[in-house]
């Protein structure tokens, strides 16, 4: 399995740190956050990786991981040139995965404590289709939101940051997909704030009945506003281990 790690958009609620410095750049504990993203592929035997990120501070990727030999990864890099929502950045990968190949997509922002291990091995059982993580959280509002079939097996739609959630889980910012993710992005069309949106992706699958989930059982946060990137903070100082 391949992996695609996005490092791109604008960190606009975390300006004026963002403001010279790219969001996944941020110091996070002993790193910069993006390490994070990577270590847990290497740690789930996922070392063929395609990173995205934008035009401005591509370089600094560049000079902090390499070629990726020193992380025991192969990394290859992506420029998205202008943010144009997730489902966007991720039709850049379309030529780094191959025909009815699965991969996993993960948010550089999002930082958790699962490993990816039984996640990747569920989801290389799954005959088709895409399987999304979920996590149990106190707001759900700032997220995409999860509505679930009657047994309670499948997910019929995803809300993105609904007022009113139907259910108290997140959608995090980790995403398995086959291939035909790609013919799925060039059937979508800009939001209101004009991206193209990973929920509408993910929405597209549920409406092919082919959207499956598992839940996070450790921490999980996305690191986007101040008081999430200093928890991830906390926790990553004590390096906590890895929840199976
Ligand atoms: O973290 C989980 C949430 O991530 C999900 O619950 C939401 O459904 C999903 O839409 C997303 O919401 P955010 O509002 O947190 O997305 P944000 O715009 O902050 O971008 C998330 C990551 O994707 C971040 O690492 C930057 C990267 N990104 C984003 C955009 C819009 C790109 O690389 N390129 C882009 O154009």
């Amino acid at each position: 399995m391949k992996a695609v790690i996005l490092a791109g958009g604008t960190g606009t609620r975390l300006r004026p740190l963002t403001t010279l410095l790219n969001k996944h750049m941020l110091p996070v504990g002993r790193y910069p956050m993006i390490h994070y993203a990577i270590d847990k592929m290497k740690e789930a035997g996922i070392t063929d990786i395609l990173l995205i990120t934008g035009r401005a501070t591509a370089g600094l990727f560049i000079t902090y991981f390499g070629s990726g030999a020193e992380f025991g990864v192969s990394i290859t890099y992506r420029i998205q040139e202008e943010a144009g929502g997730i489902a966007q950045a991720l039709d850049l990968a379309n030529p780094f995965i191959g025909t009815n190949e699965k991969f996993v997509l993960l948010l550089g922002d999002n930082l958790f404590e699962d490993s990816l291990t039984r996640f990747a091995e569920q989801f290389e059982k799954q005959a088709s289709g895409a399987m999304v993580l979920l996590k149990h959280v106190p707001d759900p509002r700032r997220y995409g939101v999860p509505t679930f079939d009657e047994s309670g097996q499948s997910i019929v739609r995803i809300t993105e940051k609904p007022k009113m959630p139907d259910t108290s889980y997140s959608v995090t910012g980790i995403y398995f997909y086959d291939s035909s993710a790609f013919d799925l992005i060039a059937g979508l069309t800009p939001s209101e704030r004009g991206e193209l949106e990973i929920t509408d992706l993910n929405n597209a699958y549920a409406r092919l009945g082919k959207l499956t989930y598992m839940v996070l059982n450790g921490w999980w946060t996305d690191a986007g506003t101040f008081e999430s990137l200093h928890e991830a903070a906390v926790r990553m100082m004590g390096t906590p281990p890895t929840v199976d």
